[in-house]
């Protein structure tokens, strides 16, 4: 399987964030970038009636499919669906450490479990898509580089080539999911040691990269690096990355034809899924914009009345007023 794209600068899998109409706005701001969805739960995509709606892929290549599960016929299953909606990627959730995955015996707490981690990814492998797993770089607050070894050892036999690293150790039991993305220290020098003894797996760096500056820096050292917070909070910052990261020369510009572009997509999906969830992905547009509360107090008026097209005027208002600071 040759592909045409690279993983170079990754968006995380962000459950309730990256979202379809996410990465519709995140395509529209960036062609290169390789996306991903949010964790999707094995059963929940086997046995969902609005499977349309979880996983559309609207030609949001490149594009891996996140699950959670540790049943190996689901996994295969989900291989399988991943596949027939043009996914370039399944990826098994390593990383999650929140109790209700815990006890769905997915996620982080399988770090534990790596020759069921290996099986996992053996099934879920096919010649027809690449599999991989984002993980963590261990378990509990002590740092110990053997144990991630170990576990990546296991894990590579199963023949997959990447791996998304959190590095960071989740801690499973006292501390929130999110206190589980601060709490623990960070410490890079897993990920650039395992890499020295494994040097034809890719292995892409997650974890606190708060800027595009420090994406670009740590380029120097790492293959690919995966970005989380910094796109949830500022998804527009992707229009920089195909100029920085790709020596594209398209300028990307936020205008009325992303305005456009974004609503003929989410108007059909009105009768179908919250209007917050069709939304919001887009009101990150105000994100470091001085004096956009009154439009943003009277978008979410709208949006209680789910008046759609009011709330695309009053956006195309707003980008027409501020189209210097947005650009
Ligand atoms: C709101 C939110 C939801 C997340 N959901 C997922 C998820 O579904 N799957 C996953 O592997 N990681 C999830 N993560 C973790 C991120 O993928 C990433 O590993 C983490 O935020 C660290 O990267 P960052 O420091 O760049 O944000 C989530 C993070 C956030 C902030």
């Amino acid at each position: 399987m040759k592909e045409r794209f690279n993983r170079r600068i990754c968006v995380a899998p962000m459950m309730g964030y990256t979202t379809p109409y996410a990465r519709k706005l995140y395509r529209i701001l960036s062609k290169e970038t390789f996306l991903f969805t949010e964790m999707i739960a094995s059963k929940s995509l086997i046995n969902s009636k609005n499977k349309d709606l979880i996983i559309e892929n609207d030609n949001h290549n490149p594009v891996a499919l996140q699950v959670g599960g540790s049943d190996l016929y689901d996994l295969k299953q989900c291989s399988k669906i991943a596949y027939s909606y043009n996914y370039n990627e399944i990826n098994l959730n390593v990383g999650c450490p929140s109790k209700a995955v815990q006890k769905g015996t997915f996620g982080a707490c399988l770090m534990k479990d790596k020759v069921l981690v290996r099986e996992c990814v053996e099934s879920m492998q096919s010649d027809k898509i690449v599999t991989s797993i984002k993980c963590r770089i261990g378990l509990g607050k002590e740092l110990n580089y053997d144990f991630f070894e170990e576990f990546i050892d296991e894990v590579l036999k199963s023949g997959i080539k990447i791996i998304y690293v959190h590095a960071r150790n989740a801690i499973l039991n006292g501390i929130s999911p999110s206190q589980n993305r601060s709490v623990p220290p960070l410490d890079y020098n897993f990920v650039k040691k395992i890499k020295l003894k494994y040097p034809d797996v890719l292995f892409i760096l997650n974890g606190g990269i708060d800027s595009l500056d420090k994406a670009k820096n740590l380029l120097n050292d790492y293959e690919g690096v995966m970005l989380g917070r910094l796109i949830q909070n500022n998804p527009f910052i992707l229009k920089k990355i195909d100029n920085i990261f790709y020596n594209s020369t398209n300028t990307i510009k936020v205008n009325e034809e992303l305005i456009f572009n974004y609503f003929n997509y989410i108007k059909p999906k009105i009768e179908k899924d919250s209007i917050f969830r069709l939304l919001s992905p887009l009101l990150q547009i105000f994100f470091g914009i001085p004096n956009s509360k009154l439009f943003k107090s009277k978008i979410h008026q709208f949006m209680k009345n789910r008046e759609l097209k009011l709330i695309e005027d009053l956006l195309l208002k707003f980008i027409r007023e501020n189209s210097l600071q947005l650009n």
